[in-house]
C-alpha cells in the first residue's frame, strides 16, 4: 500500500479524474477528502468510494470556503499529507479576443487562483507531515492549443508555479508536482467536444493526437497522481510529468 495513513485533501474529487485519484489514493490506504463545489456529486462519490471518503463543500475560487474545507479536514483526520489541486473549468473554447473579461477572470480563479487559496490554508498542515503537493496542470500548458487560449495560460502558469513551490517548500521536505495529461474521457471532456464545429470527428481526432492510439479514462492519471505523493517518489520535485499517450512527440505520420 502506497498511502497507507496518508491523508489526501483532493479538489475536483466529485468526478472525471479527480474521481479517479480518490479511487487510486484509497486503494493505496489513503484517507481522501473530496473537496468539491458539487455537493450533491461530491455525497453521491463518497457513497461509492465508502468510509475512507469524505465530502466536504469547497469552491477553489473562493478563499474562505478553502479555508472551511481545510479545516473540516483537519477536524476529521487531524492531519493532511497531500493536496491535490485537480479542480478546474475548461470552457469556453475559444480564442483570446473572443474571450470575455469574465470568462477570463473566472478561468484564472478556478484553475490558478485557487492554488493560492489552497497553500495559503493548508501549508501548516503539510509542514507537519513533511508532505506533498499535485498540480493537475495540462499538456496544453506547455504546447498550446487552437482555440482555447485563456485555458492554456491557466495551465501554463499552474507550470510555472509549481516549479516555483517546489524551491520554496523543499526546505520543509514538501514536494510539488504536477500531471499533464493530454486528452481524458471526463464530463469535461465531453462537454469541450460539444463546443467542437464538428463534435461527430471528434473521437477519432482524440484517439489520433495520443501517440500510443487512444484517449484513455481518468485511471491512467490516478495512478501517476498516487506514485507522485508516495514515497517512492521521495526525490521527484518540480516534475512537470505528462501523462499522455506521447501527444506531445514531435511529428508524427
Ligand atoms: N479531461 C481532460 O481531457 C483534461 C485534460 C487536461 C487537463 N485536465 C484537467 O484535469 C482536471 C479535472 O478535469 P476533469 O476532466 O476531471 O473535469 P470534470 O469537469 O469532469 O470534473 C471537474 C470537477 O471539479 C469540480 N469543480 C469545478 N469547479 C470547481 C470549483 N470552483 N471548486 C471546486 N470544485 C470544482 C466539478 O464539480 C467536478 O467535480 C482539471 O483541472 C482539468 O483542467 C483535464
Amino acid at each position: 500500500m502506497l498511502l497507507e495513513k496518508k491523508v489526501v485533501f483532493l479538489t475536483g474529487a466529485a468526478s472525471g479524474i479527480g474521481r479517479e485519484c480518490a479511487l487510486a489514493c484509497i486503494r493505496e490506504g489513503a484517507s481522501v477528502v473530496i473537496a468539491d463545489v458539487d455537493p450533491d456529486q461530491a455525497r453521491q462519490t463518497t457513497a461509492d468510494l465508502g468510509a475512507a471518503a469524505l465530502a466536504v463543500e469547497c469552491d477553489v475560487a473562493d478563499g474562505p470556503s478553502v479555508e472551511r474545507a481545510v479545516a473540516a479536514a483537519l477536524a476529521r483526520f487531524s492531519r493532511i499529507d497531500a493536496v491535490h489541486n485537480n479542480a478546474g473549468i475548461a470552457s469556453p473554447s475559444k480564442p483570446l479576443d473572443a474571450t470575455s473579461e469574465a470568462e477570463w477572470d473566472r478561468l484564472l480563479a478556478v484553475n490558478l487562483k485557487s492554488i493560492f487559496w489552497t497553500t495559503r490554508a493548508a501549508l501548516p498542515a503539510l509542514k507537519l507531515s513533511r508532505g506533498a503537493i499535485l498540480n493537475t496542470a495540462s499538456l496544453v500548458g506547455l504546447i498550446g492549443q487552437t482555440s482555447h487560449a485563456a485555458y492554456a495560460a491557466t495551465k501554463g502558469a499552474m507550470i510555472a508555479l509549481t516549479k516555483c513551490m517546489a524551491l520554496d517548500y523543499a526546505p520543509f521536505g514538501i514536494r510539488v508536482n504536477a500531471v499533464c495529461p493530454a486528452g481524458v474521457w471526463t464530463p469535461m471532456l465531453e462537454k469541450w467536444a460539444a463546443e467542437q464545429p464538428d463534435p461527430a470527428s471528434i473521437h477519432t481526432y482524440l484517439d489520433g493526437i495520443h501517440a500510443l492510439g487512444y484517449c484513455p479514462r481518468g485511471d491512467v492519471i490516478g495512478d501517476a497522481a498516487v506514485f507522485l505523493l508516495s514515497e517512492r517518489a521521495r526525490f521527484i520535485t518540480g516534475c512537470i510529468l505528462p501523462v499522455s499517450g506521447g501527444a506531445e512527440l514531435g511529428y508524427r505520420r
